[in-house]
């Protein structure tokens, strides 16, 4: 059995033989036959194993007391939530839909977190019923309202401060959430934040456990994290000298970069993690004050790497472009509506013909997907065998995350279901919608 030649780019269990391609011993062409295409293929043995190294990485950096919640923005299901959460993960949530999955899936409220600029009541409720360990304040409107629906309940709610440090990261200005002007958090520059902190201390069913930052995602620079961080525990210090109260805990938040194409580098979290760290002892020294316990919410670098996406090639259309070069357009049996990300990011993935082996010379091809618009685009560019043709099966990798999350039924094409494959076999964990959902939902 021999790796892929880019091991960051494919699930870890994935293996080519003489153009066999497998993932957890399976065929890729068998699962395709079983379950169908498109189907988004989950590696259950690489996702426990990149959760347990996270898990690992930042608490050998930070030690005990570290944790880590999984962001489950990025793709949540209930077997998800176990696996994570079986691999040492915290669950974090965003939604009543996450919230609710994730209590499903059997894991405890004191392990899940609440996130949200605009919290429901149905949200912040249930989340104070099921005892979530923590909540992330994002207003200061919010503040009056967790006191008093937990007032109301007779709990106390262990809260977070969203603080919004100016930082700006990420790899685009939508997925970027920590500079100044955008909708998320308290503005440490403005002042918000430090009012934030008096306010919780005046509510006697809050208990604010510390202060979380969360400054974008798929950033592969990690100097943005560490700037970040050091105005947490700067304004930490701040209000220890202030009130007298040092805060426990901060959070800082998700966001590390993984590979996308053949010639990307992920985030190498062990190194990041031990330098941040560094960056927090000598912090800590610098204002005097004992290291807090830190926590970590990933979600793309969990899950991301641990899916790709198998589509059938349906339509194969060379189109000559004006530098005299063709471009193969090879149309999928998916796109837009199973990954919105190329689309809305300009977001870039690369293609594999999985289903034989390559041996024609490979061509410049773009691989579309069915929908009616000329932006449904599954990869830019890619060199695929020039026999490439109808009934090939394609793997799209790196697909897990923010791909069935943010998925749609564009064209009212149902969304594919995701198969969780491990060694002992393989099986959907969400199921393919089919053309009843989709009329189900219609009350004529
Ligand atoms: N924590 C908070 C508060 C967040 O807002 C996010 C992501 C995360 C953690 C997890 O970040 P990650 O480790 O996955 O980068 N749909 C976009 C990404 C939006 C991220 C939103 N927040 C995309 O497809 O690139």
């Amino acid at each position: 059995m021999t790796h892929p030649d880019q091991p960051a780019l494919w699930p870890a269990t994935l293996t080519i033989e003489e153009g066999r391609w497998q993932l957890g011993g399976h065929l890729l062409t068998d699962l395709a036959e079983e379950f169908g295409t498109p189907s988004y293929l989950l590696d259950v043995d690489g996702l426990r194993e990149r959760a347990r190294h996270y898990r690992n990485a930042f608490t050998e950096a930070f030690g005990p007391g570290t944790e880590v919640y999984y962001a489950g923005k990025a793709f949540l299901s209930m077997a998800v939530a176990r696996w994570v959460h079986e691999a040492g993960l915290r669950i974090d949530t965003a939604s009543l839909g996450e919230l609710t999955t994730a209590l499903a899936a059997g894991v405890a409220g004191a392990d899940i977190g609440l996130h949200g600029n605009n919290k429901s009541d149905a949200e912040l409720e249930l989340a104070l019923q099921s005892g979530v360990g923590r909540i992330v304040i994002d207003s200061l409107a919010e503040i009056d309202r967790v006191q008093e629906l937990a007032s109301r309940h007779g709990r106390t709610a262990g809260v977070m401060v969203r603080i919004t440090t100016g930082v700006h990261a990420g790899g685009h200005d939508f997925i970027a959430t920590a500079h100044e002007d955008q909708k998320f958090g308290l503005s440490l520059a403005g002042g918000a934040a430090a009012q934030a902190l008096e306010r919780i201390a005046a509510c006697d069913h809050l208990q604010l456990l510390g202060l979380h930052s969360h400054i974008g995602s798929q950033i592969l620079d990690p100097a943005g994290f560490a700037e970040a961080a050091k105005a947490l525990l700067q304004l930490r210090a701040e209000h220890a000298e202030r009130t007298g109260h040092l805060l426990a805990e901060l959070d800082l938040g998700g966001g590390y970069g993984i590979a996308y194409l053949p010639q990307d580098q992920e985030v190498d979290v062990a190194a990041l993690a031990a330098d941040l760290a560094r960056t927090c002892r000598q912090e800590c020294r610098r204002l005097a004050t004992p290291m807090p316990e830190f926590s970590f919410e990933p979600g793309r670098s969990i899950i991301g790497p641990s899916m790709l996406t198998l589509y059938r090639v349906g339509t194969v259309k060379p189109v000559p472009l004006e530098d005299g070069r063709t471009r193969w357009y090879v149309s999928v049996d998916g796109g837009m509506s199973d990954n919105i990300r190329p689309a809305l990011y300009g977001a870039d993935y690369h293609a594999a013909l999985v289903s034989r082996p390559a041996t024609a010379e490979p061509v410049l091809a773009r691989v579309v997907g069915k929908h009616c618009e000329s932006g449904d685009i599954v990869v830019h560019q890619v060199q695929l065998p020039g026999d490439i043709r109808p009934g090939d099966l394609l793997a799209v990798p790196a697909t897990g995350a923010y791909g069935r999350s943010m998925a749609s039924q564009y064209n009212l094409v149902p969304r594919p279901g995701v198969v969780a494959v491990a060694a002992d076999g393989a099986r959907e964990i969400v199921r393919r919608e089919t053309i009843e959902d989709i009329l189900a939902l219609d009350l004529g």
